[in-house]
């Protein structure tokens, strides 16, 4: 995270909303020196932020920049805890990996960490996850949720949900969960999910979720074994999509459904779940490590465990699978 000037700086001129502030009006409410604000300016034009100065006028911001960077994150989240600290790095081995270190350093709830690229992504079931430079979201959460261990994978539907819901505010494409945390636009994967738990004995320490979108992806990106199952936001939309934007409005959605969730409980939850689910209803494969079972997916109880029924008529639970329709 950047220093507290440059934070408050950018809070001044979100709250201005492109109108000009002056120097002296900018350096009392932050509480420093007006040379201190001259040098974090030159500092973020450094950084590809567009600040016009104008002589008896001040400030204004002008546009964003297109850089993923923790500014840019922090300029327009509209949260009072998820994201609002925010570690950005150009690239690491697995945005996990930095998340559990953070996390063992005692990071605060919402803490998010964003890579532009990683060279050791790390998907589900010990796969590895793709994360090439400058084209998707690389992310991980630290949530430190006051719940019992067994509800954990709540939270994973949860993210899906915020998920969905995020993708839709921004393209107005109306993604679908193929559970339990697949993200499908068409059919073809667009995001995953990655849930890992520190816990000591039954009491959550901290969650890592880790969030993999493929937002501005062509095809040629993706290697053959996947180009039929993987889409990106823009192939969908045929233009290139905001990172920032969707990171914005992933953690504004993540903390009103967390919200909502610490408030009612998992039911509102899952209903919204339900609600863009596709694999319910439906005669299905679920391949888990312990074997592939097949059956029709009745629904998700209420700790988020899918159930199946099977043809002899017995239904079962199914944790964590890979699932075909
Ligand atoms: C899946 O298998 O569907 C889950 C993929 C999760 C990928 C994300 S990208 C950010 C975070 N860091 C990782 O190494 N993995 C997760």
């Amino acid at each position: 995270m950047k220093s507290n000037v440059r934070q408050a700086l950018l809070d001044a001129f979100k709250h201005a909303d492109g109108e000009y502030i002056s120097g002296e009006k900018l350096a009392q409410t932050i509480g420093c020196s007006r040379t201190a604000i001259w040098k974090h300016i030159e500092e973020l034009k450094k950084d590809g932020f567009q600040v016009e100065a104008v002589r008896k006028k001040g400030y204004r911001l002008v546009t964003p920049s297109n850089k993923l960077s923790e500014d840019e994150i922090y300029l327009g989240l509209q949260t009072e805890t998820i994201g609002r600290s925010v570690y950005f790095y150009e690239s690491v081995s697995s945005t996990q990996k930095i998340a559990k270190e953070y996390a063992m350093n005692g990071a605060n709830h919402g803490t998010l960490i964003v890579a532009d690229e990683q060279t050791e992504g790390r998907g589900r079931m010990v796969r590895k996850w793709h994360s090439p430079k400058g084209t998707g979201i690389w992310a991980s959460f630290i949530l430190r949720p006051d719940i019992q261990l067994q509800h954990a994978p709540q939270l994973t539907l949860l993210t899906a949900v915020a998920v969905v819901l995020a993708i839709k505010d921004v393209t107005n494409i109306i993604p679908e969960i193929k559970w339990p945390n697949d993200i499908l636009i068409n059919g073809r994967k667009v995001c995953g999910i990655l849930t890992e738990l520190q816990a000591e004995e039954d009491r959550i320490q901290s969650v890592i979720i880790g969030i993999g979108i493929n937002v501005n992806q062509s095809t040629e990106n993706f290697s053959d074994d996947i180009q039929m199952i993987a889409t990106s936001l823009k192939i969908e939309l045929e233009q290139t999509v905001n990172r920032t934007e969707i990171i914005q409005k992933l953690c504004y959605y993540l903390e009103q459904l967390l919200n909502l969730y610490i408030s009612e409980g998992f039911p509102p939850i899952k209903r919204l779940w339900e609600t863009y689910a596709i694999s319910i209803g439906k005669q299905i494969t679920a391949r888990t490590l312990k074997g592939t079972f097949e059956g029709l997916a009745l629904g998700i109880n209420d700790e988020g465990v899918l159930l199946l029924k099977q043809a002899n008529g017995e239904i079962i639970e199914i944790l964590s699978a890979d699932i075909e329709i």
